[in-house]
C-alpha cells in the first residue's frame, strides 16, 4: 500500500491537529475522508485537507468506501459507536485517549476486537513516544540508578473551558499519568487517593482544583501527581523520579534563555500541541508504518482498558476521600 488513507473523525482541537500533521508532516498516508457533525469544524478540517470528502458520519465513510484506517478524535463518550462500526469494518483504528470512559465499555471494546482475530486497535496514549518519558523509562529499566522508590508528576494547563468539571480532572486528564505511570513502571496501578489543595479561586464556580493524586503500583512505586488546570502562567508536564542512588528529571522546558530588563526568563508551553507535538507526531508515523505491517505500534486496547478500570478507581477516589483499589479482569490471552 503507497498511502494510508485516513477517516479522520472528529475535527475539533485534536482532530483539526492530528490533520493538519497527517497533511503535512506524515510520510506515507493522506486524509481521505473527514466525519464530522459540525459544518462550521469539517469546512476548516476541509481546507486543510482538499483531496477529502466530508461524511456526516462513521457509517457513511466507511459504506463510500476508498479508507484504509480510521483516527479517532470525538470526545470519550462518543468513541465507543465509532470503534464498533470501524471494528466490524475490520479497519485499522487509532483511538484517541481514552479508549472509552469506563472500564466496561472499554472491556466490550477489547471483545469486539479479539472477536476480528486482529490486534486493529491503538489508543492515543502518546506521552509514551516523548523523548523524555523514553529516557526515563531505559533509566528505570537499567537499574542503574538503584531501584525506583517513587515518581513525582506535574500536570498543569493555564486554564479549562467551563464546561470542564471536577470528575475531568481524573478520567480526562491523569488519565495520562495512570498510564505513564504504568508504562515507566511495567506495573499496574494497584491504589488511587485524592487529596485536595487549596482551591484556586481562579476556577468557575463548582470546579475544585488542584488536587494531589496519589498512584501506587502493584510493584509498590507511589507517583504523586499535583493535576493542575487554572494555573494561568502556562502549559506543563514534568516528572521526577527519585531513584536510590539519585534523581532524575524531565519535562523541563529547554530552548532560548533570554536575559532583558533585568530578569532570566524561558518561554514555557501554553498548549499541550506544542508541548507534545514531536510525540503526537512520532506516535502517528509509526502507527501509520505498522499498520500497513498489519500491525500496531504502541498502546493497545488492553492497555486502554487498564487506564479505564484505574480512572474508576481514581473517581471514587476523589469522591469518596478513601483510597480505592483498582480491579482488572484478567488479561485475554490474545494480548500476551
Ligand atoms: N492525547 C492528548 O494529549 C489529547 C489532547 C486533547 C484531547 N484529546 C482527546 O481527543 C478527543 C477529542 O478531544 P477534543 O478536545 O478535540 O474535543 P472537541 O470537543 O474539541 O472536538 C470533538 C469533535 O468531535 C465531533 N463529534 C462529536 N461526536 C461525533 C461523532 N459521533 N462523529 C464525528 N464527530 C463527532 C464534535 O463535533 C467536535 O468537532 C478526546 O478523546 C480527548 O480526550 C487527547
Amino acid at each position: 500500500m503507497s498511502e494510508l488513507r485516513i477517516a479522520v473523525v472528529g475535527a475539533g482541537l485534536m482532530g483539526s491537529d492530528h490533520i493538519i500533521r497527517i497533511e503535512n508532516r506524515i510520510v506515507g498516508a493522506s486524509v481521505a475522508a473527514v466525519v464530522e457533525p459540525d459544518e462550521g469544524r469539517a469546512k476548516a478540517a476541509l481546507a486543510e485537507a482538499p483531496e477529502a470528502v466530508w461524511f456526516p458520519n462513521i457509517e457513511a465513510a466507511i459504506a463510500a468506501g476508498g479508507i484504509d484506517a480510521v483516527l479517532i478524535a470525538t470526545p470519550g463518550q462518543f468513541h465507543e459507536p465509532v470503534l464498533l462500526p470501524a471494528l466490524a469494518a475490520g479497519l485499522p483504528i487509532l483511538c484517541e485517549k481514552p479508549l472509552t470512559p469506563d472500564s466496561a465499555s472499554s472491556m466490550r471494546m477489547v471483545e469486539a476486537e479479539v472477536a476480528t482475530g486482529k490486534q486493529l486497535i491503538q489508543v492515543g496514549f502518546m506521552r509514551r513516544f516523548d523523548a523524555g518519558y523514553q529516557s526515563l523509562k531505559e533509566l528505570i529499566s537499567s537499574n542503574g540508578q538503584g531501584e525506583l522508590l517513587g515518581l513525582h508528576c506535574a500536570h498543569r494547563n493555564p486554564e479549562v473551558p467551563e464546561s470542564y468539571h471536577n470528575d475531568m480532572l481524573i478520567f480526562d486528564s491523569v488519565v495520562h499519568e495512570i498510564d505513564i505511570v504504568r508504562f515507566l513502571t511495567d506495573s499496574p496501578i494497584k491504589s488511587v487517593e485524592v487529596k485536595a489543595m487549596k482551591r484556586n479561586s481562579n476556577n468557575h464556580e463548582g470546579f475544585n482544583d488542584p488536587i494531589l493524586v496519589l498512584l501506587t503500583t502493584q510493584s509498590d512505586v507511589l507517583a504523586t501527581v499535583e493535576m493542575n488546570v487554572s494555573v494561568k502562567f502556562g502549559y506543563q508536564v514534568k516528572t521526577e523520579a527519585v531513584f536510590e542512588n539519585g534523581i532524575a528529571e524531565i519535562g523541563r522546558t529547554s530552548g532560548m534563555n533570554t536575559w532583558f530588563e533585568g530578569q532570566i526568563g524561558t518561554a514555557e508551553h501554553m498548549s499541550f500541541k506544542t508541548r507534545f507535538a514531536a510525540a503526537y507526531d512520532a506516535q502517528i508515523q509509526r502507527w501509520v508504518n505498522a499498520t500497513k505491517r498489519g500491525e500496531i505500534d504502541g498502546p493497545s486496547a488492553w492497555d486502554g482498558y487498564l487506564a479505564a478500570a484505574a480512572v474508576e478507581a481514581g473517581l471514587e477516589a476523589l469522591h469518596t476521600g478513601q483510597r480505592v483499589d483498582a480491579n482488572y479482569a484478567s488479561k485475554p490471552a490474545f494480548y500476551n
